[in-house]
């Protein structure tokens, strides 16, 4: 009995702590491709509570969303892949997932967690996307398209490396960046909700034509 209180009181000082770190390494990240931060921010492990019921929620959600909607991708790159937690749910619908993250030590960690994907450190303008591999037949960008300086660029690229995309984020970057996807033909979109947190999930077919398309 003691033992139980015991780890439970550990889990609540972990998610404390967690919490602190976040509010003190992450000032001033938002809409401003500070990577080194970033990656500061991974000093410690599973900084953003990635194994919590809400967000294993979130990725369950999104897997049947894909599956629903755009079917199983062959080929999936995952944009802001971090230390691989939903990389591995996204390995469960796809034969062949190749993650992207500006962290080298999510990077790292990630190569550890699923070892059958592909990951490099870098962003979507990165020369180490296979080229061989594009077009993919899904470009996924969950929860990071709010770190990045310029949003219709890298949705540009998404579109130019891609034959679907699908991207999500969390309510509180909702006003910001539901105006820049809405300027994107035919998007449909889904709310996920998970007791009081929300997500917005956003897919699209891309209309590049990839039919000459040379690697
Ligand atoms: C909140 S985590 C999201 C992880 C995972 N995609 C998910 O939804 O659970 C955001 C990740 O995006 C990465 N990131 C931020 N800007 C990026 C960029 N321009 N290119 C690639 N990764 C980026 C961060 O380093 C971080 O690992």
């Amino acid at each position: 009995m003691w033992s139980i209180n015991w780890r439970k009181h550990m889990a609540h000082e972990d998610h404390l702590l967690k919490k602190l770190w976040m509010r003190f390494a992450l000032r001033g990240v938002q809409f401003a491709d500070r990577h080194a931060a970033l990656d500061r921010f991974y000093r410690v492990e599973d900084p953003w509570g990635m194994e919590s019921p809400r967000e294993l929620f979130r990725f369950g959600e999104t897997n049947n969303l894909i599956r629903t909607h755009l079917g199983c991708p062959n080929r999936i790159l995952e944009l802001g892949c971090g230390e691989g937690h939903q990389s591995a749910e996204l390995l469960k619908i796809s034969n062949h997932l190749f993650g992207m993250d500006v962290s080298s030590r999510a990077v790292a960690r990630a190569r550890t967690r699923c070892p059958t994907a592909t990951f490099a450190v870098g962003d979507i303008t990165s020369t180490q996307i296979e080229k061989q591999w594009v077009p993919f037949d899904l470009v996924v960008a969950c929860e990071v398209l709010y770190y990045m300086k310029d949003v219709p660029a890298a949705l540009a690229a998404m579109q130019r490396l891609g034959k679907a995309c699908f991207v999500s984020f969390v309510d509180s970057r909702r006003e910001r960046l539901e105006p820049l996807i809405a300027a994107i033909p035919h998007v449909s979109w889904h709310r996920i909700e998970f007791q009081d947190l929300g997500w917005t999930a956003v897919w699209w077919r891309t209309t590049r034509d990839f039919s000459n398309h040379i690697n």
